[in-house]
């Protein structure tokens, strides 16, 4: 028997900070959908690529590029490798990799690529699994569905707290660049950011992140599916 918990929601919301803490309540997996496209956009930021303009040029490369979560059995978390060496994740969050992210997700092929990836994660026994379409396109049978979201100036506030950008950025920048990739990502053609219709959804504003965790929690001992 597995349990797959299934989180979605839009940029900043949150969902990172609840998904790990989830996965660690329940002694499972966590697993970070959102890490997997940022390594494939910074690996085309290295090569000088535009995926917007040159998504092409993207999408030739796939094939020679590998991106795999291992166990470390050490930390008993699954840490992301791309091309045999463990991923930056600093570069990962950086402004160059943020700023070009959702133009190289919203790449067709780029989306089949990893689709098998992330189902193949999805094997593990106890696994939390957080994106924009994982309820929706990746685990669609997923044992518990959650869509987590916030409004626009708390997420940026959030996003400005994380403390990923240089200083002097304002909450504004911060903002528009969220505003820029919510927009790409729920209006793309395949795979939009949204709810499944057996989703529970969870508006954060005002809650800690161990309140939204206790939500969940809640949630599903009143619903039990095994
Ligand atoms: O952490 P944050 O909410 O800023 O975003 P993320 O989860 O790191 O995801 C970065 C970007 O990857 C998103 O803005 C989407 O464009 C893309 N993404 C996606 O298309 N599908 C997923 N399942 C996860 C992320």
């Amino acid at each position: 028997m597995t349990l797959q918990i299934a989180i979605d929601g839009p940029a900043a919301s949150g969902k990172s900070t609840v998904a790990k803490l989830l996965a660690a309540r329940i002694n499972g997996l966590y697993v970070n959908t959102g890490e997997m496209y940022r390594a494939v956009a910074a690996a085309a930021y290295k090569l000088n690529i535009d995926p917007e303009k040159n998504p092409q040029e993207l999408v030739k490369h796939l094939p020679e590029w590998t991106l795999e979560y291992k166990l470390d059995t050490e930390k008993d978390c699954l840490e992301l490798y791309f091309n045999g060496e463990p991923v930056d994740h600093a570069f990962l969050r950086s402004k160059e990799v943020s700023d070009i992210v959702s133009q190289a997700a919203a790449i067709p092929e780029v989306r089949d690529w990893m689709l098998q990836k992330q189902r193949d994660c999805a094997k593990l026994p106890i696994i939390v699994m957080e994106g924009r379409d994982i309820q929706t396109v990746v685990l669609p049978n997923a044992t518990y569905k959650f869509f987590i979201t916030a409004s626009a100036e708390e997420r940026a506030k959030r996003r400005l707290n994380q403390g990923d950008f240089k200083d002097g950025t304002t909450l504004a920048e911060v903002a528009a660049q969220i505003a820029m990739r919510d927009q790409i990502d729920s209006t793309r053609e395949i795979a939009p950011l949204k709810a499944a219709d057996d989703a529970l959804t969870i508006m954060t504003d005002g809650m800690t992140p161990d309140e939204v965790v206790d939500r969940m929690i809640e949630f599903m001992r009143e619903n039990p599916r095994q």
